[in-house]
C-alpha cells in the first residue's frame, strides 16, 4: 500500500525466524504462506528466492522430524526445494546464551554476502514475548540488514496489560520494527474498503451522520468452541473478536481520508477517530452465551450440538459470554448520533462477517413508498458490495416500487481471481517494512481505553449471559437491547426469519437432466414463500416453467428473474432440511397448472399458524413473519414480483 515501501529484491539475503515453530500456527498458516510466498502464488517469488526459514522451539527434533510434523500442508511441486530452505534450531526462549547460539548459526546460513536482513515471528504465548525480545536485543539482532519483529494477538487483556507490553517492547525495539498482525487487516473487502471510498465519488459524500441511520458491523460464527474452550474462556468473544478485529473494520470504515495512504497517515487518522469514541460501559452492552442446539452442515445435514458449558474445556460454570453486541458511540463532527452498532457471536446460524450501512429517510422519500437504501461490505463468505435500492417495478403503476439488489460480487467481478491469505501478505508486509496494515500501539492504547471498562465490570460483576440455542441467530432479548439505541437490526426483529441479502450463488445442483436439487442453505422469502435461485447451469432456460416438487406434489414454480418459488406452508423435511425438493422443468409449461393447487399467491393467514420454523432450530413459530408489510416483509432485494399487478 505504500507508495515508499521497498521491496527485497532477488540478491538481498532474508531470514524469517520462528519462535514457537512446533505450534499450530506455524504449521497451519506460516509454512503454507512462505511456500505460496515464495513458490506458488502469482508473480511469485516475493520473496528473495535465498530466503531461510529457521523453525526455533524447546523441544530436541530432528530437522526431518520437525518438517513431518510442522510443514504437511506445504504442497506443490516445489515443495522439496522449499524445505531445503528450512532448518530447525532448538533452544530456550529465556536462555540469553541460546540466543547467542542462534546468532552464530543465523551468520553462518546468511554467508559473506553483504546484507543480511532478519525477521522474527513470535508464534508463542504473550507470556514469553518479553524474554525473547530482549534475547534478540542482546544477542540475535542483524549486523547488516533490518531487524523487525511480528508479534501476533493478543496485545494485552486491558489498558493495563497493554501498557506493560507496550513498554517491554518499545523499551527494545523502534516502533518500525514492530509488526503487530491483525488479520482482518489483510481480508480483501476490507482492504476495499479504503479503495471504495476513496477511489469513488458516491461512496464519500454518503458516509455522514446527515445521511447514515446506523451502522451494523456483524460476525458470526456457526461453530461453537470445538474443544478450545479453555483458550476462548480466559478471553471472551469481546477480546477475540471485537476489541481487535471488529474496531478495525469500524476503523477503515470511519476515520477521515488520511492525507496519504501510507503507514504513519493512516494510523494517524485511526487514533483520531478512536479518542472520539466513547468509553463503553456494562449499559452499552448486550451478552449472550450459547448452549444446546443445532447445527446444519455443508451437506444439509442437522445435527445436535452441545452448549458452551457442556465443552469439556470449558469451567464449569463460566459466564464467559460467546455472544456481545455493543452500541459505539462517536463524538465528532461527521458521526455524531450515528450509532455504530458491533456484534459478535459463536454458534449462531451461520458464518458471516459484513458492515450494513443504512441510510436515513429524507422528506422527498414519502413521495412514492420506499425503505431505507442500505449499503452492504460482505468480508465473508462470498465476499461482495451490495447495494438495496428502491426501484419502480414495471408496469402502468408509477407507485408501484420494490427493492432491488445492486450486486457485485467478487466472484463475478474477479472471477479466478487470486485471493491471497492472510499470514501471506503480513509476511510480505513486514519483509517490505510496510506498516500500513499492522496495528500501531497508538491505536491500541485508545482501543483498550474503549473496552477496559467495560471488560473490568464484567470481570467484577460476572453478569449472566443470556443462553441462546446453538444455532440461533441472536439472542431473546438482543431486539430489545437494539430497540432502546434506536437501532433497527432487522435480523434482531421478530418478523425477521430469512437472510437480508441472498449470496449471489447458484443454489439448485443439477443431479439428473431437468432434475435439479435445491440446496435449502440459500433461502429467500417472497410474499410467503421460499424462493430458490436458479443455478447458472439453468440459466440459458430462464424463459422456461420450472416445477418445484416436493415428493410427488407440485409446489411450486418459476417467477422468473432468477427465482424459483415454493410456498412455505411446505412441509419441511427432518430439522429444517429442504434436501428432497425437486425441479422438473418439463412439468410445467405453464403457470395455470399449478396456481390452483397451491398458495403461492396468497400469503400465510396468521403467525400463530403452526409452521416449521425454517432457519435455526431456535426460531419459534411466533417469530415468523406476518407477511403483510411491504408486500410481504421482504428484505431480498433482487427478488422478483410474482404478484400481478391491479392498476
Ligand atoms: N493458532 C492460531 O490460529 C492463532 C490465531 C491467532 C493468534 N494466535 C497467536 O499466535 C501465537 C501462537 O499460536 P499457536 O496456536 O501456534 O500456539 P501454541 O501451539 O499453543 O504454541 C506455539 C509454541 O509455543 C511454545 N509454547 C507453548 N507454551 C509455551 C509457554 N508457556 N512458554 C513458552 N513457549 C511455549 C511451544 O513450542 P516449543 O515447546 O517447541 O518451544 C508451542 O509449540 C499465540 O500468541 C496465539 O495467541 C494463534
Amino acid at each position: 500500500m505504500s507508495a515508499t515501501m521497498k521491496v527485497l529484491g532477488a540478491g538481498d539475503t532474508l531470514t524469517i525466524i520462528i519462535f514457537g515453530a512446533t505450534g499450530d500456527l506455524a504449521k497451519r498458516k506460516l509454512f503454507p504462506a512462505l511456500y505460496q510466498l515464495m513458490y506458488a502464488c502469482p508473480d511469485a517469488p516475493l520473496l528473495p528466492v535465498m530466503t531461510r526459514i529457521v523453525g526455533y522451539g524447546r523441544s530436541a527434533m530432528k530437522l526431518e522430524d520437525f518438517i513431518g510434523k510442522q510443514c504437511g500442508l506445504v504442497q506443490g511441486s516445489n515443495r522439496s526445494d522449499f524445505l531445503k530452505q528450512v532448518s530447525y534450531f532448538q533452544g530456550k526462549y529465556d536462555v540469553e546464551e541460546d540466543f547467542g547460539k542462534l546468532h552464530a548459526a543465523l551468520l553462518e546460513l546468511e554467508g559473506s554476502s553483504g546484507t543480511a536482513n532478519r525477521l522474527f515471528f513470535l508464534s508463542i504465548p504473550p507470556t514469553a514475548f518479553a524474554c525473547v525480545c530482549k534475547n534478540i536485543h542482546l544477542q540475535a539482532c542483524a549486523a547488516n540488514g533490518f531487524t523487525r519483529v511480528i508479534i501476533e494477538k493478543p496485545f494485552g487483556r486491558d489498558s493495563r496489560t497493554f501498557a506493560e507490553l507496550n513498554s517491554t517492547t518499545l523499551g527494545i525495539f523502534r516502533e518500525d520494527q514492530i509488526f503487530r498482525i491483525d488479520h482482518y487487516l489483510a481480508k480483501e473487502n476490507v482492504l476495499n474498503l479504503l479503495v471504495a471510498r476513496f477511489a469513488n465519488q458516491i461512496y464519500e459524500p454518503l458516509l455522514n451522520r446527515h445521511q447514515v441511520a446506523q451502522v451494523e458491523i456483524v460476525w458470526k460464527e456457526d461453530i461453537g468452541t470445538e474443544g478450545r474452550g479453555g483458550y476462548f474462556n480466559e478471553f471472551g468473544i469481546i477480546r477475540d473478536m471485537m476489541q481487535n478485529h471488529l474496531l478495525q473494520i469500524f476503523q477503515w470504515l470511519a476515520m477521515e481520508p488520511p492525507e496519504r495512504l501510507d503507514a504513519e497517515h493512516i494510523a494517524k487518522e485511526k487514533r483520531r477517530l478512536l479518542q472520539a469514541v466513547r468509553t463503553l460501559s456494562l449499559e452499552d452492552c448486550f451478552l449472550g452465551q450459547y448452549g444446546p442446539g443445532h447445527r446444519k452442515d455443508k451437506s444439509g445435514d442437522v445435527h445436535a450440538e452441545v452448549g458452551y458449558l457442556e465443552d469439556s474445556t470449558v469451567p464449569a460454570g463460566s459466564r464467559c459470554p460467546t455472544f456481545a453486541a455493543v452500541a459505539l458511540t462517536v463524538e465528532n463532527e461527521r458521526w455524531r448520533g450515528v450509532p455504530f452498532l458491533m456484534r459478535a457471536g459463536k454458534a449462531l446460524n451461520e458464518r458471516l462477517a459484513e458492515v450494513v450501512i443504512t441510510f436515513k429517510r429524507q422528506d422527498y422519500n414519502s413521495l412514492v413508498p420506499s425503505e431505507p437504501n442500505q449499503l452492504v461490505f460482505r468480508i465473508q463468505p462470498d465476499e461482495g458490495i451490495f447495494f438495496k435500492c428502491i426501484n419502480k417495478r414495471p408496469g402502468w403503476k408509477q407507485t408501484n416500487t420494490a427493492p432491488v439488489q445492486m450486486d457485485m460480487s467478487y466472484d463475478r467481478a474477479f472471477p479466478g481471481s487470486y485471493n491471497a491469505g492472510a499470514y501471506e501478505r503480513m509476511l510480505l508486509n513486514a519483509s517490505t517494512g510496510d506498516q500500513s496494515l499492522f496495528v500501531g500501539s497508538e491505536e491500541l492504547v485508545e482501543a483498550w481505553r474503549i473496552f477496559t471498562p467495560l471488560l473490568d465490570e464484567i470481570d467484577a460483576t460476572q453478569p449472566l449471559p443470556v443462553r441462546y440455542p446453538f444455532g440461533a441467530r441472536a439472542p431473546d432479548g438482543f431486539a430489545n437491547f437494539c430497540r432502546a439505541r434506536g437501532i433497527v437490526c432487522e435480523e434482531a426483529s421478530e418478523h425477521y426469519y430469512l437472510p437480508k441479502f441472498i449470496r449471489g450463488i447458484p443454489v439448485l445442483v443439477q443431479e439428473a437432466e431437468d432434475t435439479w436439487r435445491a440446496d435449502n442453505s440459500k433461502l429467500g422469502s417472497h410474499n410467503g414463500g421460499l424462493c430458490f435461485r436458479k443455478s447458472t447451469d439453468m440459466a440459458d432456460r430462464a424463459q422456461e416453467d420450472f416445477l418445484l416438487m416436493y415428493g410427488t406434489t407440485t409446489k411450486g414454480i418459476d417467477i422468473g428473474n432468477n427465482w424459483v418459488k415454493v410456498p412455505y406452508e411446505v412441509p419441511l423435511a427432518t430439522g429444517n432440511v429442504f434436501g428432497s425438493l425437486r425441479v422438473d422443468i418439463n412439468r410445467a409449461r405453464s403457470p395455470s397448472r399449478w396456481r390452483p393447487d397451491n398458495s403461492v399467491r396468497d400469503p400465510p393467514q396468521s403467525p400463530a399458524r403452526s409452521r416449521t420454523p425454517l432457519r435455526g432450530a431456535s426460531i419459534q413459530p411466533a417469530e415468523l413473519p406476518t407477511c403483510k408489510a411491504k408486500g410481504g416483509r421482504d428484505n431480498f432485494a433482487d427478488e422478483p414480483q410474482a404478484q400481478a399487478e391491479t392498476v
